[in-house]
């Protein structure tokens, strides 16, 4: 039996009827940049955050760099994120020649730990220079956003959600009410790899905002820096969302909630088999989270150690199940960031995770037939130690 990591062809075959008669249309109708399905794409998706503005762009790196040069982040500023996180989150910082200062994650959960953002904003040497911070919801769930909000009003400092792995998550206040991941922060990122939760057929990429000024410059940024065509107010990218990317995300849109619901029932699914199989006393997974509605972009476990991790990993692929290590190693350790001047050691919770962290297969149309198998062989990995 072969169970994929991910896998776009069964959506396909489900959504096949729509996504033809869409694209049918934007051929037809020539008018394939920046056309109709664009402009409905940004309000429905700005309808579904619940922001006011939403301006879609090349790619979620792209999300992430345009919004901190619309923030004027720039060289001599500094930011602070995670170094357990996909590279486009740190390299938007270092492409705008800003600084990124890496914060430790919280145990299990695996986002940024506020409590160390905090320590870095009273005490770090450079404190009066940093301009911003980038916290990533990390494979789906939302760090604390009513604790983030404190923190951007109490240290007047700029937040850019990276919300790539996040979409549709949910944070409860404790006043009752709830926040999307998204609609805390000054601009706020998304992705639409094919992978993420809601995928396109190539790449693209959101900001959303309710800072209409923000949303300007954002608008500004994705077409070389013009407001008017051909008359360039300073230099931008060319970063659009194809016409043909929207009109298919649109019919995904609409099934969000859907593909949402399934993946957390799959991940309920994984963890009931993991308990009944006495698997727990072997492998941590995600618990359920009264505070916070997990959207499952990946299920991760975590064992003992790399060694165990790899063998594990190489059992499975033995018997046919596709997983994957994000990330197998930390910012902070990457070549490109040697002049910030790290060595092992520095982030102990991040390094652990680099090398217990497993991602299980996880996407609406896995099959609970397939799942029992993936946790019967994990099971039977453990039995043959
Ligand atoms: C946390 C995070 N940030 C940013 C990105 C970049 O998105 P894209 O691949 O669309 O450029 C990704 C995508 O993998 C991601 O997972």
């Amino acid at each position: 039996m072969q169970v994929p990591l991910f896998d776009l062809t069964r959506q396909y075959k489900k959504i096949k009827k729509d996504v033809l008669k869409n694209l049918d249309a934007v051929f037809t109708s020539g008018n394939v940049i920046m056309g109709s399905n664009v402009k409905m794409f940004e309000k429905e998706i700005a309808n579904y955050l619940g922001v006011k503005y939403a301006i879609s762009v090349a790619n979620g790196s792209d999300a992430l760099r345009l919004s901190v040069q619309a923030l004027d982040i720039t060289k001599g500023d500094y930011v602070i994120t995670t170094p357990y996180t996909f590279f486009a989150t740190a390299s938007a910082v270092v492409l705008n020649q800003a600084t990124p200062i890496f914060v430790d994650i919280e145990e299990d959960f695996y986002n940024i730990d506020l409590d160390q953002v905090e320590k870095v904003l009273q005490t770090h040497p450079m404190k009066k220079m940093i301009k911003g911070i980038i916290p990533v919801h990390l494979f789906g769930k939302t760090v604390d956003l009513e604790r983030l909000e404190k923190i951007k009003n109490n240290y007047k400092i700029a937040v850019i959600e990276d919300c790539a792995q996040s979409i549709g998550s949910v944070w409860y206040y404790s006043n009752g009410k709830k926040k999307c991941s998204g609609t805390v922060g000054d601009l706020n990122t998304f992705s639409f790899f094919p992978t993420k939760n809601l995928g396109g057929y190539g790449d693209g990429g959101l900001v959303v905002t309710n800072d209409e000024k923000l949303a300007d410059r954002v608008r500004k940024l994705r077409v070389h820096g013009a407001a008017k065509k051909y008359y360039h107010d300073e230099v931008g990218y060319n970063s659009r969302l194809d016409e043909v990317q929207a009109a298919i995300l649109r019919i995904k849109l609409k099934n969000l909630d859907y593909y949402i619901e399934r993946r957390i029932k799959k991940a309920q699914y994984y963890s009931k088999f993991f308990e009944e199989k006495g698997l727990d006393r072997y492998i941590a997974y995600p618990k359920y989270f009264n505070n916070r509605v997990h959207v499952y972009h990946q299920y991760v476990i975590s064992v003992k150690n790399k060694e165990e991790r790899d063998n594990l990993k190489k059992f499975l692929k033995e018997n046919g199940i596709e997983t994957g290590i994000y990330y197998p190693l930390g910012l902070h350790l990457q070549k490109c960031f040697e002049n910030l001047g790290h060595k092992e050691g520095d982030f102990p919770i991040t390094e652990k995770a680099t090398r217990t962290t497993l991602a299980l297969p996880m996407f609406p149309e896995l099959t609970k037939y397939e799942q029992e198998y993936v946790v019967n062989k994990i099971k039977e990995f453990y039995t043959s130690l």
